[in-house]
């Protein structure tokens, strides 16, 4: 069960099917773009939708918002400080803003970053340096940690002609785009070792560190009788530093970071923090978040908190298994995943069955999940025709930290299970407007009959 009670509560919209037929159709029957006021239950993201602690709550008066050396600053420092083990820290106001401050001043012409898997937004900040960002996922080779770095082929790159290019082996903890897949130590260690013989820095994506931690303790007997802290502990010292989106393990509603043992990279990120973001006490945040993010990373760590979300997401899990949905397992911890050609055999890929599904569940029960299949990942056809399609077809229930309990997720897969239920008859989609890049935030769809 939840280990705290609720103390504070927020109404949820519950709009007739009328009225979510209306709102999609304003939509363009794009979920990005149905106003909250319409949903019931909001599995879109676990960004920066995390619910903070009384304790957060109390921190936040605490903040001190003087421009330079608040005393904000000094408690976050010491916190992450005391977690990574990383002496420099370097705030800034979200994840996106960490990439392109630490890959801008790392990478150039040329270069090359090689990852378990980049996250969009890092890819996005490698490519904006002029570098290629080159993924080697290592599958689901390793039981339990299907989120590594496939090390084999790092280490042919490594020693090819190619390998003086590279200039960082980044490991993002939890794989987000790999279905939030934990990284194990040992494959971290392997990292480590890699790169410490070819003379390369390696970074952690650690936006989901603690949910990473807490895997490795549940699911490598040698971590067993570590605490998330430890481990966690360990994975930052097997790295040179890291960044982070802390809108997910930082468990407040904004905030990002970079923290590093290097002083001069630190230097030269602090001079291109201070042109985009701001002074190098508060980096585009203000001094009460500071003192949210404080507190947040140090609540969670606490084991009860990390069960209890992992067992919600695995429990989560089963229960839309037994709706009838082809859940990809095994469940990670901030999603659960749904395989949307395999539910929907009669969509093809370049006609969107996870934009399907999502915008059936939208109608049936107020419910916002994401697609990640054709509309996000796919590309427009050079030749004009179908779309090139996306490697699947997922749709992504993403669980905000200590915002749902489970009777909201009954509700969520009772819809599902009639949805599965329809599943023969639910329409294709086709793309009436697209934006060039991120289509999927503002696209116009509209459906197939
Ligand atoms: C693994 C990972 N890295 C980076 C980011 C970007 O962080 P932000 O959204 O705070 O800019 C995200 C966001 O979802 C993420 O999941």
């Amino acid at each position: 069960m939840e280990p705290f009670r609720v103390k504070m509560v927020e109404p949820i919209p519950f709009p007739s099917r009328e009225e979510r037929e209306r709102a999609l159709e304003h939509a363009g029957h794009n979920l990005f773009r149905v106003p909250s006021s319409a949903i019931t239950i909001d599995l879109l993201t676990d960004s920066g939708t995390s619910a903070m602690s009384a304790a957060q709550w109390s921190a936040l008066l605490g903040g001190d918002e003087s421009y330079a050396g608040a005393r904000s600053f000094e408690r976050f420092e010491s916190v992450v400080r005391e977690l990574t083990g990383y002496p420099e820290v370097i705030p800034v106001h979200q994840g996106r803003a960490a990439e392109r401050i630490l890959l801008g001043a790392l990478l150039g012409d040329g270069d090359l970053s090689v990852s378990n898997t980049h996250f969009d937004t890092t890819r996005a900040s490698v490519e904006a340096a002029g570098a290629t960002a080159l993924d080697f996922p290592s599958g689901q080779g390793e039981a339990g940690f299907g989120g590594g770095l496939d090390l084999t082929r790092a280490e042919q790159l490594l020693t090819s002609p190619d390998g003086a290019r590279v200039r960082c082996v980044v490991l993002t903890v939890t794989n987000n785009a790999a279905g939030g897949q934990p990284v194990s130590m040992a494959n971290i260690a392997g990292a480590r070792n890699l790169c410490s013989r070819h003379g390369v820095r390696l970074l952690l994506d650690a936006s989901r560190f603690a949910e990473n931690a807490y895997l490795i303790t549940a699911r490598d007997s040698a971590h067993a009788s570590e605490s998330p802290r430890e481990v966690a502990r360990q994975m930052f010292t097997l790295a040179d530093g890291c960044w982070a989106s802390l809108k997910k393990d930082g468990l407040a509603n904004i905030g990002g970071l970079i923290a590093l043992t290097d002083p001069e990279l630190a230097a030269r990120c602090r001079e291109q923090l201070i042109a985009v973001e701001g002074f190098p006490t508060y980096g585009g945040l203000a001094g009460r978040d500071l003192d949210a993010l404080a507190q947040g990373l140090v609540e969670v760590t606490d084991p009860a908190y990390l069960r209890y979300r992992t067992e919600s997401a695995q429990w989560f899990g089963a229960r839309l298994t037994k709706a009838g949905l082809p859940v990809v397992e095994p469940v990670g911890c901030h999603a659960v995943y749904v395989d949307a050609a395999q539910l929907l055999p009669h969509i093809a890929a370049h006609e969107l069955p996870a934009t399907a599904f999502a915008n059936a569940l939208y109608r049936e029960g107020g419910v916002r999940v994401s697609e990640l299949g054709t509309l996000v990942f796919g590309r427009r056809n050079p030749d004009g025709g179908p779309d090139l399609p996306a490697p699947r077809e997922l749709v992504r229930f993403a669980l905000p930290r200590r915002v749902y309990t489970r009777n909201h997720l009954e509700y969520v897969a009772e819809a599902a299970a009639r949805i599965a239920a329809a599943a023969a008859d639910l329409p294709g989609y086709r793309i009436v407007e697209q934006a060039d890049a991120l289509r999927h935030f503002t696209a116009v769809l509209k459906p197939l009959n």
